[in-house]
């Protein structure tokens, strides 16, 4: 545990009501028609696929035109998708990043022609280029999943543990990983600290953790390693397994299983994960290895940022409620953060059914959207 959070979040991580901040709009305003390139890193996982439509609709309703492209994980691609969308003449750029360091070079031309850049759920680093940023409070989605871990695991009854367990983090070009990840990190640090929850595989930093462009697949075969690695000798048993995204989650059960140990069974792992992926909230609800989520609802999300290109077009500065988390290594990004909420088995239905995210059918029929 030698990340401190302070060093990583930079400043007070509250969400503070912060009045309206940013870039001078007023006088462009006129001209705008709303314009808006959406560039979307990859449609392997629901989330992402579902906010492309959500935001391209919302964007569409207020009148205006949109270009709206997935980057299939490859960052070159995002890349040229958005110069495509400058050169077509975008007002207002909406960006999923997938390398979040890539893109200064192609923002800087599109600032250049004077595009309102909206850095979208992950930010955008490297760049003075980024206006805005619409996001949630990321490190608290790792604090939620410690939290379950330790709710499960009973962590903080007399005499509890010790529980054996094992982390992974998202992928290293993605700065939402750091967040969840120390979220995760300062919940458990008190235990680890106590004996109460050991990590045999000693792999507590980042880098040995993470999971290149959350891949299930990489999650799976990191998984399958340690468990022959350190849980092979037949008298260790692995009680929890910390996993920051619904993929990652997957992988890690498919190698649990192909290890022998039955989801439902006393012996399976706890297994946490984030997006309420739709077979993942299947695997919730059945008991069949995954026992949470973290639940962003992405309506939200997208309601903020195409919120702001409304505002701006409107010849109003967006709404902000933090100026003094999200430092990109240029500024202190103006954001606009929303809560996760924790999902298990008790609450997915109000969650996720009542407030019509996702309809009982797409969790029946849900298939796995990853290869694996
Ligand atoms: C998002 C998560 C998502 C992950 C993988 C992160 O940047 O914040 O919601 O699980 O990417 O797509």
């Amino acid at each position: 545990m030698h990340l401190s959070r302070r060093r990583l979040l930079y400043g007070s991580a509250g969400v503070a009501a912060v009045a309206a901040a940013g870039c001078s709009t007023g006088e462009k305003s006129a001209a705008l028609t709303g314009f808006t390139g959406i560039s979307m890193p990859t449609q392997t996982s629901d989330r992402w696929v579902f906010e492309g439509g959500v935001l391209e609709q919302q964007l569409k309703d207020a009148g205006y035109e949109t270009i709206l492209e997935y980057g299939d994980d490859d960052p070159e691609k995002q890349i040229k998708q958005i110069r495509g969308m400058i050169d077509r003449g975008v007002e207002f750029l909406i960006i999923g990043a997938i390398d979040n360091r890539s893109l200064g070079e192609v923002l800087a031309t599109a600032k250049d022609q004077d595009v309102t850049i909206i850095s979208y759920d992950r930010l955008i680093l490297d760049t003075p280029d980024v206006d805005y940023y619409a996001s949630f409070d990321n490190y608290e989605v790792g604090v939620l999943q410690a939290k379950h871990i330790l709710d499960q695991l009973g962590a903080d009854e007399p005499g509890a543990g010790p529980f054996n367990i094992e982390l992974f983090s998202g992928s290293p070009d993605d700065s939402n990983s750091q967040y969840f990840f120390q979220g995760g990190l300062d919940t458990l640090e008190r235990y680890t600290y106590s004996g109460t929850i050991q990590i045999p595989s000693e792999q507590t930093e980042q880098e040995p953790t993470s999971t290149l462009r959350w891949s299930g697949a990489i999650a799976m075969e990191r998984m399958t390693e340690l468990l022959e690695e350190y849980y092979s000798d037949g008298e260790r048993r692995l009680h929890a397994v910390l996993a920051p995204y619904d993929g990652i989650s997957r992988g890690v059960i498919y190698a649990l299983e192909d290890f022998g140990l039955e989801p439902g069974t006393e012996e399976f792992p706890v297994v946490t994960g984030q997006d309420a992926e739709a077979i993942s909230v299947q695997f919730i609800r059945d008991g069949q290895g995954q026992s949470q989520t973290v639940f962003k609802d992405t309506r939200d999300l997208a309601a903020v940022a195409s919120g702001m290109v409304k505002s701006i077009v409107g010849g109003d500065k967006p709404q902000i409620n933090d100026l003094g988390t999200y430092y990109n290594g240029f500024k202190f990004v103006p954001a606009y953060l929303l809560e996760p909420v924790s999902i298990d088995k008790d609450n997915w239905e109000e969650e996720l059914v009542d407030s019509e995210y996702l309809t009982i059918e797409q969790v029946d029929e849900a298939e796995e959207p990853q290869e694996f």
